[in-house]
């Protein structure tokens, strides 16, 4: 069986007991994984005195595929974000996140399965801002007919791919028509010129969140540019039973890097009691991509058996305090890895 070199960052706040976790499972999986581990965010800072060292950046470069934890941002001062620099610096402008019921996480909505495409590199979200006056700052967003044809197609192509029907597109277009017009114009190029059989939908964000919440089953791909995208994805969380469920991945054309959507979640870091499941189902996406890179079928299998595993345990009632259950981080590891071995006949 192929070996896969793959970089782990584990970073900060709770990622460290995620990523341990997370790491025992795929072990116990024989996920053919060589880990390389490197580090970013505050734990950077202190070793290396840079939240994003080159060598980091350098190897995920060299290696193409990351699991990444989560990486702390001082509120309203300090350092950019870890997290846009390494999405601009390794070009990672797909941020794909898959949003489901799982069996045994009861939620409002049944048979909610959509999947959110985040432009990662432009927009507001880029954090360009300077001094105008004494009196006034600003914050520029910035749209570029490149990357919003380049993640329109994306889209177009993974929905096409996986046998999606339908793209919605939010933006706010009407006032901003400069930027939101330009990632719209491009989407409904792309839709018309090379995609024309797919179903193609527009709403202005703030409708489109109220549509989202009143009923998301309605939704299949959803295409936003970066700021929208990363404030969508939380509240799709909260749909199928929060930050702990949800999984992501930010790919690029030579790299990917795989990470949860959730944080460095401070308030519960050190207390082991964390969901490892979304950097778990993060890895199990990452498994699928190296499985498709090299047409592995084995990989493949494994990806599968882990999903299987976790599901298994989610309708056993296995479950960590997010999800209201009693587990530790660890415990709900074990619980999957019981799974792991009881599907084997071992
Ligand atoms: P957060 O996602 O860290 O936490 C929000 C809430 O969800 C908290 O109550 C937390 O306890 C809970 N939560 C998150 N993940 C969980 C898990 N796996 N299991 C159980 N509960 C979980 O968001 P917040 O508080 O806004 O951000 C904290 C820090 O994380 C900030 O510095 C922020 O910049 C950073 N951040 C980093 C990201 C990344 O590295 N990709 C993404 C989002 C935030």
């Amino acid at each position: 069986m192929a070996s896969y070199p793959v970089v782990v960052i584990p970073g900060d706040g709770i990622g460290p007991e995620v990523t341990a976790a997370v790491q025992r499972i795929l072990q116990a999986a024989g996920a053919p994984l060589e880990w390389h581990e490197r580090q970013a965010g505050i734990t950077a800072l202190s070793a290396h005195g840079d939240v994003l060292p080159n060598e980091t950046v350098e190897l995920i470069r060299r290696l193409g595929v990351a699991l990444k934890g989560p990486c702390t941002t001082p509120v309203g001062e300090g350092f950019t974000s870890v997290n846009v620099q390494l999405r601009k610096r390794l070009n990672l402008y797909a941020a794909v996140r898959p949003v489901r019921n799982l069996e045994g996480v009861p939620t409002r909505f049944d048979n909610v399965d959509l999947v959110i495409i985040r432009e990662n590199t432009e927009g507001l979200y880029s954090g360009i801002e300077n001094h105008v006056t004494d009196d006034a700052v600003m914050s520029m967003k910035v749209a570029t007919q490149t990357a919003c044809l380049r993640i329109a197609r994306w889209a177009f192509r993974f929905a096409t791919r996986r046998r999606w029907s339908k793209i919605t597109v939010f933006h706010k277009a009407n006032i901003m028509k400069l930027t939101d017009g330009l990632f719209l114009r491009c989407a409904r190029r792309v839709h018309q010129e090379e995609y024309p059989n797919i179903d193609y939908q527009e709403l202005i964000i703030d409708a489109g969140c109220m549509r989202l919440v009143q009923d998301p089953t309605k939704f299949q791909v959803l295409l936003l540019e970066n700021l929208y995208g990363d404030v969508v994805s939380d509240l799709c969380a909260g749909l199928v039973g929060g930050l702990g469920v949800v999984p992501g991945a930010n790919i690029g054309d030579e790299q990917a890097v795989f990470e949860a959507v959730h944080g460095s979640a401070p308030d519960i870091a050190g207390q082991g009691v964390a969901n490892p499941l979304a950097l778990l189902m993060s890895a199990v996406m990452m498994l699928n991509h190296l499985a498709e890179k090299a047409a592995d079928a084995a990989c493949r299998d494994t990806a599968d058996r882990i999903k299987q595993a976790y599901n298994r345990a989610l309708r056993d009632g296995a479950k960590t305090r997010d999800l209201g259950g009693d587990l530790s981080t660890d415990g709900f590891a074990s619980a999957v890895i019981s799974r792991l071995i009881a599907a084997s006949g071992g």
